[in-house]
């Protein structure tokens, strides 16, 4: 079964590593600049800064798009998960519930977002870090095709074969870390192609990624680059450039950079 597709604004403002205390103050800033999607999950611990924030803004809650994520501990208890977060987001739905990852157990716990999302408490459900096989699984098993498949996305990872089966699929792909979490926003082949638009390496990214027909979802802390990434929606890529950035994958993970340089695999 496909779901009635839903609306998804393309621009998220990604939390990861963002404190509560702190998006509180960020997020009615955000809203004000025209963010209305917010991407959280209960791994994050921030749920509640952002349900905060979202009361704090004064913007009535269905203007407000809220993805959050089932973490793999509670893959056995995706019910009381579930409703932890909604108290903690100060709502009594969630626009998108994401299997935050495929570990142990994920199938059983997809059934359990299936059963959520019928009741009505999830508009939409979706997975987060799939894979082809993965998502084959899901297709010939279970009743319900993932709305979304949010996965690492930038030129240095372009995933082209997972994109076009998602494309071919109806499952939307959503980019996170589209700005390589920061590691490679000096590369001079961006540079040029920014410098020739007179705009930032990190507009450029988003450009790209929304140019796919993705949803972004770039973390700041900061108002300038908040401001920025909003306004990225307004670059037109030449074709010439958009296939240039296309040819630069070399299957770089910034999340295994990330924790390579804390000593820690993924
Ligand atoms: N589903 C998953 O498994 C998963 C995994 C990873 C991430 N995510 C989601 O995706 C979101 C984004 O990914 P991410 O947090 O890994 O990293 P990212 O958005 O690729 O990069 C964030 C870094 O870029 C910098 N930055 C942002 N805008 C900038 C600008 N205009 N100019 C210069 N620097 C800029 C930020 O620093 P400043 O604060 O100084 O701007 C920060 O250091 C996460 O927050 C999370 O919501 C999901």
């Amino acid at each position: 079964m496909i779901p009635e597709k839903i609306k998804i604004p393309q621009i998220a403002l990604g939390t990861w590593g963002i404190k509560s205390e702190q998006l509180v103050q960020l997020i009615p800033q955000a809203i004000k600049i025209g963010y209305r999607h917010f991407d959280t999950a209960r791994k994050y611990s921030n749920e509640d800064g952002v349900g905060e924030g979202i009361k704090q803004s004064g913007v009535s809650r269905d203007e407000i798009f809220i993805t959050t994520k089932l973490w793999r501990t509670d893959f056995l208890r995706t019910g009381s998960a579930f409703n932890a977060s909604l108290e903690r987001l100060q709502t009594d739905y969630i626009d998108l519930y994401l299997l935050h990852w495929p570990f142990f157990f994920w199938s059983k716990a997809w059934t359990d977002l299936e059963r959520i999302y019928k009741s009505g408490k999830a508009r939409s459900i979706g997975v987060s870090n799939f894979n082809i096989k993965e998502l084959e699984t899901i297709k010939k098993k279970y009743q319900i095709t993932p709305a979304v498949n949010q996965i690492e996305f930038s030129p240095f990872y372009y995933q082209k074969d997972l994109l076009d089966y998602c494309q071919e699929n109806n499952i939307q792909v959503e980019s996170y870390s589209p700005l390589t979490r920061g590691f490679r926003l000096e590369d001079p082949k961006l540079k040029v192609i920014a410098q020739k638009y007179q705009k930032t390496v990190p507009q450029i990214l988003i450009a790209w990624v929304l140019k796919h027909g993705l949803v972004a979802l770039p973390k700041t802390t900061s108002l300038l680059h908040l401001q920025q990434n909003w306004d990225a929606q307004q670059i037109e890529l030449a074709e010439a450039d958009f296939a240039y950035l296309n040819s630069l994958n070399e299957n770089y993970s910034a999340l295994s950079t990330f924790w390579s340089r804390r000593g820690r695999p993924i």
